[in-house]
């Protein structure tokens, strides 16, 4: 493997360290920081790009600390661990800010992100490979290849509990035979339910408001953030003076954003292709005490097949974003104001360009640290007609 010694010079999506070795080629070192001299071990080589192995740290960055986790670096789930909280924040905000430059190409300031509560032990879901005799894994980046653990400093201390218990305890081992994958899911009380039981759901309580989560299906993974993220939409949209008639979440879930709007609108809708995430959204607005919300399940892209006016609309997509045929539909319902949350800020860059070209103005972009320790950001951004 070809070595040299490199300089880093900033963080980029995906959280790696980057050097430009030419005009042609750059290099991404993962578990990196900007300023730092590296020897490094060149693979992975493209025409225009190469990844980095460190082999050796020549001069560490002032913000490089021990990582808590010992697997850091082993395992793909956390890139961040090598430095403090604060310094992983300001080269999120950075990351974000590149793409809405690089991508979106508008000139929209990116807030500083509002951070998580817990910078560790903050994971409600963790879904853990079964081997060996049933042993309990992760995967090594960019293989299927497991490796061991035994807990997970991102996971919330009920789910580790319950990781030493599968270990452990004989009769709960068990349960993993014949199993290749394994999901461990907390809530507010510190409960947990697993995949042993199939379709098993709980109550889980965030925002002021209950929800009913199954063991497999999404749920916003960090519970701590959610009401901030969720006060941080609501005042958004009021601040509009034409909204509060009809609410469109699309890609709604089991209804996290839309039951937290639900009394500042007449009408809520939320539409979601999962047809258990639809039934557990429509079980709980009655526990809520909301009479004005249902959930249909549909492809997003069909809601205007249901013929409703709404005047503001919700986007929470998965990571690839919307398609163009959503943007198009869009710009033809013209509604007032859109708010777009997105787990990924590039799909997410790329979208609001879209729709800034159908006639949509943004002013600002709120990251949440919904993530941490991991190079990935939920960001947020109101469009409104212009
Ligand atoms: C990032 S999650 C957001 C869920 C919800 N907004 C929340 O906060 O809990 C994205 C959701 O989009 C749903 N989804 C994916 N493709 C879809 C489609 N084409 N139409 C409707 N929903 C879709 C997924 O099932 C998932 O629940």
């Amino acid at each position: 493997m070809e070595s040299m010694t490199v300089t880093i010079e900033k963080i980029v999506s995906g959280g790696y360290g980057f050097v430009r070795l030419s005009e042609e080629k750059v290099v991404f070192v993962p578990f990196s920081l900007p300023g730092e001299e590296l020897e490094i071990a060149l693979f992975d080589q493209k025409k225009n790009y190469a990844f980095g192995k460190i082999l050796e740290i020549k001069k560490p960055s002032p913000q490089r600390i021990a990582s808590l986790c010992p697997l850091f670096g082993t395992c793909g789930g956390c890139q961040f661990q090598m430095t403090d909280y604060p310094t992983q924040l300001i080269h999120k905000k950075f990351i974000i800010e590149e793409s809405v430059r690089r991508i979106a190409k508008l000139d929209v300031p990116v807030n500083d992100p509002i951070p998580a509560d817990n910078p560790f032990f903050y994971r409600n879901k963790g879904s853990f490979q079964v081997f060996g005799t049933q042993e309990l894994g992760y995967c090594k980046p960019g293989t299927t290849v497991p490796f061991a653990i035994e807990s997970c400093p991102i996971m919330e201390e009920a789910i580790n509990a319950k990781i030493a218990d599968f270990l452990q305890d004989p009769s709960e081992r068990a349960k993993l035979a014949g199993m290749k994958a394994l999901v461990i899911r907390s809530n507010n009380l510190g409960e947990t339910i697993n995949s042993t039981i199939k379709r098993d759901f709980f109550m889980e309580e965030t925002a002021g408001l209950q929800f009913r989560v199954d063991v497999d299906t999404f749920f916003q993974v960090n519970r701590s953030i959610i009401p901030k993220w969720l006060e941080y939409i609501k005042t958004l949209i009021l601040k509009h003076d034409n909204v509060g008639q009809g609410l469109l979440d699309l890609y709604s879930g089991v209804g996290t954003i839309s039951q937290y709007l639900a009394p500042h609108f007449e009408q809520v809708v939320g539409i979601e292709v999962n047809k258990t995430l639809v039934d557990n959204g429509n079980k709980v607005p009655q526990i809520n005490k909301i009479d004005n919300a249902r959930f249909i399940v549909a492809d997003a892209s069909r809601f205007f097949d249901y013929g409703l006016k709404y005047d503001t609309v919700i986007i929470n997509p998965p990571r690839k974003g919307i398609s163009r045929g959503m943007v198009k539909t869009l710009s033809e319902a013209k509604p007032e104001v859109i708010i777009y949350s997105s787990c990924n800020p590039d799909t997410f860059s790329r979208d609001i360009r879209h729709l800034s070209e159908s006639g949509y103005n943004i002013d600002e972009i709120q990251p949440f640290d919904m993530f941490p320790q991991t190079q990935h950001s939920e960001v947020v951004g109101v469009l409104y007609l212009k």
